[in-house]
């Protein structure tokens, strides 16, 4: 039942391209348009909101993150992350003109049911972004935008969290569809974008996986990892360090690479860790180099770094310990192919260290108590 691979995680790892290409699978048109038959909210209420907030906990939070930036620059529509414990009891302001989204794996995450009833006693419409047909969450939302990614029996996340970046995306081009006919083409290269990317994880999966394991072991024994972003990629930073606690009980930390000289660069000593994934130069030059200026800057202090950026960036070489290249992507959906070095060093290591990578300790599945 783990087709063949050590564990549930290296298998769930390998049905990324799957999960990210069934979670796209029959949500067009036959001109190319987005229909999403479970959207079973009033067009009239969804071109009325002024507000969006995605509740979640944990990766699922991460891949709010993401979202967040393509849904605002999409839609227009302010957008905000909250962790679901913390939007339950902060008495937040949402009204009829709210869009919530909960994303939630299994559909059973207590702290994200008590977010939504929360939500919906206030007047919002909720809509489930979820993996888990017929759970909880979805059913006491207005509506439900199901991931296909399949059952995921590891206990720390990957394809779902692939598969919800992507549906958060679809639920993006969808209202920015919706709301305006002007953007109809680019929804369209969008959507060719993201049926371009199970093949790129594909590639990922073949020519870098050796590279990544290998460095896991050549780095096995550090004590803290520290993870760089900026843009969508700080919540990858987040999530890649997330993992690595999870799976290795090693202390990471994610950071936006902004922050670097506001404090954190005081951690930097010789022999630190440190991830930097860097965004496309292709996307805006200027953030570009000024992660490049990010890494130089820990390098400086003897840091190895360990540089996940786009082929053809040869810029990035020369402060990097070692560069691990994925395929080129729109700046927004880099993401989807940016964690997966991470989620792949965070099982090696942890492999290597004799961990069992399905069933960390102190963790269950679904977290169904607040
Ligand atoms: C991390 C992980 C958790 C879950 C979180 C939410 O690897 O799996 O952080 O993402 O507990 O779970 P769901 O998505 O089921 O609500």
């Amino acid at each position: 039942e783990k087709g063949g691979y050590d564990s549930f995680m290296e298998k769930e790892i390998h049905d990324q391209p799957q999960a990210v290409a069934d979670t796209l699978l029959g949500r067009t048109d036959a001109e190319g348009r987005l229909v999403l038959d479970e959207m079973n909210i009033d067009e009239s209420v969804l071109k009325s909101i002024d507000k969006i907030v995605v509740i979640a906990c944990g990766t699922a939070s991460y891949a709010g993150q993401v979202a967040r930036y393509a849904i605002e620059h999409w839609c227009r529509i302010p957008t905000e992350v909250e962790l679901a414990h913390e939007f339950r009891y902060r008495d937040p302001v949402v009204n009829e003109k709210t869009l919530v989204v909960a994303v939630s794996q299994s559909g059973e995450t207590m702290d994200t049911i008590m977010a939504v009833r929360h939500a919906r006693e206030q007047g919002a419409k909720v809509i489930a972004i979820c993996n888990t047909n017929g759970s909880t969450i979805p059913r006491e939302s207005d509506a439900a935008l199901y991931t296909h990614a399949g059952p995921e029996i590891a206990v720390a996340s990957t394809k779902a969290f692939l598969a919800q970046i992507t549906a958060c995306y679809l639920l993006g081009l969808y209202l920015a569809q919706l709301r305006g006919n002007k953007f109809a083409d680019e929804v369209r290269a969008i959507l060719d974008e993201l049926h371009q990317i199970p093949a790129k994880l594909s590639q990922i999966l073949e020519q870098t996986k050796g590279q990544v394991q290998d460095l896991a072991l050549r780095y096995s024994e550090a004590g803290s990892v520290l993870f760089l972003g900026r843009h969508v990629g700080f919540p990858v930073a987040l999530e890649g360090a997330l993992k690595l606690k999870e799976l290795a009980y090693i202390h990471a930390e994610g950071f936006a690479a902004g922050e670097l000289k506001h404090g954190p660069i005081a951690l930097i000593e010789e022999g630190q860790l440190v991830f930097i994934i860097v965004p496309s130069k292709r996307g805006r030059d200027s953030l570009h180099a000024k992660v490049i200026s990010n890494i130089q800057e820990v390098r400086a202090r003897g840091a190895n770094t360990l540089v996940i950026a786009e082929e053809g960036d040869e810029a990035v070489r020369e402060y990097a310990s070692e560069v691990i290249y994925v395929p080129q992507s729109p700046t927004l959906l880099a993401p989807l192919l940016t964690t997966v070095p991470l989620q792949i060093f965070a099982m090696a290591l942890a492999t290597s260290k004799g961990l069992d990578v399905d069933q960390p300790r102190n963790l269950a599945k679904s977290v169904t108590v607040e």
